[in-house]
Parts: C-alpha cells; sequence; structure tokens
C-alpha cells in the first residue's frame, strides 16, 4: 500500500488586523491508497479549512504535506494549480456546477482545462455519466436536475480525470436523507472499486459509511478508540 497523503504537523493561522486566530495545530495525517477516510468534526472545528489544504486550495503556515511523494509545501502556485486539476476530485456540498453549461459539459470542463481534445474528452465524460446513471440527462442543465442528480453529475467530474484523491465536503449536507444514502452508497461503490476517498463531515452517521474515521476537534485530530 502506497501513501496517498502523508502530512506532517500542519499549522495554520488566519490574522485578521492584530487577531490571530490558530485553525490547525499541529495535524498530522495520513492516507493509504484505496482508503475511506471521514474526518468528522462540529462546525467551527477547522475542516473546510483542512479540505483547502488537503485539496491544495490553500497554504498553510508550517509543517510537511506530500501528496503521492510530491513536496506540496515547496510548490508554488503555478504547481498547484497543475496538481489540484490531476490528483483531485472535489466533491461540495452545493455541487458547484457551472449552471450555463449543460451536464456533458459540466463534466467535460477538468479535461478540456488539461488540454485535451474536445472529442476526446467527451469520450470519457460520457462514460463516466453512463456510469453514475446520467446518461439520459446530458443536455440538461444543472437547474433542470433534482439535488441528487446533481451531486452524481458532480461525482462523475470529480472523477472524470482520474485524481489520485476525491475530496468531498459535507457531500450529502444539502440533500433529503434517502437521497443522502444513495449517494453515500454510491461513495462505498466507488471505494469498492479502488478510489481513495476523503470525506469531512460533521454527522456521524454519514461518517460511519467510512471505513475509518478521525475526529477534528478545536483543530487537532483525534483518532476514534
Ligand atoms: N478566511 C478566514 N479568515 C478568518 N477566519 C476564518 C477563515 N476561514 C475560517 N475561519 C475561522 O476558522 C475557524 C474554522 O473554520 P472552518 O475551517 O470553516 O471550520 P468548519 O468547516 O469545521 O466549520 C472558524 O472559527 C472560522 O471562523
Ligand atoms: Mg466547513
Amino acid at each position: 500500500m502506497s501513501e496517498v497523503i502523508s502530512m506532517k504537523d500542519i499549522h495554520k493561522s488566519y490574522v485578521m488586523g492584530t487577531n490571530v486566530l490558530e485553525v490547525l495545530k499541529g495535524i498530522s495525517l495520513t492516507v493509504e491508497e484505496g482508503e475511506f477516510l471521514a474526518v468528522l468534526g462540529p462546525s467551527g472545528s477547522g475542516k473546510s479549512t483542512l479540505m483547502n489544504v488537503i485539496g491544495c486550495m490553500d497554504g498553510f503556515d508550517s509543517g510537511e504535506y506530500y501528496l503521492s511523494g510530491d513536496p506540496i509545501h515547496e510548490m508554488d502556485d503555478e504547481e498547484l494549480t497543475v496538481i489540484r486539476n490531476r490528483c483531485i476530485g472535489f466533491i461540495f456540498q452545493k455541487y458547484h456546477l457551472i449552471p450555463k453549461y449543460d451536464v456533458l459539459r459540466n463534466v467535460m470542463m477538468p479535461l478540456l482545462l488539461r488540454g485535451m481534445r474536445s472529442d476526446e474528452a467527451e469520450d470519457i465524460a460520457l462514460d463516466r455519466l453512463e456510469q453514475l446513471g446520467m446518461s439520459d440527462r446530458i443536455s440538461h442543465r444543472p437547474n433542470e436536475l433534482s439535488g441528487g442528480q446533481q451531486q452524481r453529475v458532480a461525482i462523475a467530474r470529480a472523477l472524470v480525470g482520474d485524481p489520485k484523491i476525491l475530496l468531498a465536503d459535507e457531500p450529502t449536507g444539502a440533500l433529503d436523507s434517502a437521497t443522502g444514502r444513495e449517494v453515500m452508497e454510491l461513495f462505498r461503490q466507488l471505494n469498492e472499486q479502488g478510489h481513495t476517498i476523503v470525506m469531512i463531515t460533521h454527522d456521524l452517521n454519514v461518517a460511519s459509511n467510512a471505513g475509518r474515521i478521525i475526529r477534528i476537534i478545536d483543530g487537532e485530530l483525534h483518532t476514534d478508540g
């Protein structure tokens, strides 16, 4: 088994004027390839801040972060943009689909951003949409879909570039409980197929779908007993 994520003693503070708020207080975390990890914590505990660090969307003050062996802490913004696009599949609570594009184009976007030819990107996107059961909705706009369908499209988009990890922030937070369970079933299937998943949630029921749960409390990680 290889390590997809290896974090050592990550610290991050937000500075507002003369106030310094330390939000990540020495986070050390290892995630193995093929794991389904849930990071569980209450509101304000630092979950989204940690997600932004894991997803290379935001920097940190000190510590080391290796993603598939690559030293994230040594990279500049340009390198981080490439890593984000190639290594991370993002899934958000509110889907974050592009409203003016249809389903097919939304799913093609990560590949087009890499410079892939449109016909090639379309073939791959169609495959992913079929896998997610969304083949009959490819010409719909996001606002013509239910929440559960929009999240499926977002998952297809996250998967299309074959990322090293799927990184999900409260992926069922905007869904009714039955649809949320369907999305969690989908996550379990994807994990069984070998996808590495890191899911952030405040909900123990949702977290219990994962193979491992760690808690974040006031910017520190605690392993469940
Ligand atoms: N950009 C920011 N600037 C200043 N403070 C922030 C910023 N983002 C988050 N915070 C603060 O950091 C703490 C953790 O926030 P966050 O990571 O969003 O927690 P969670 O996702 O667990 O609710 C909160 O006290 C929040 O107010
Ligand atoms: Mg949050």
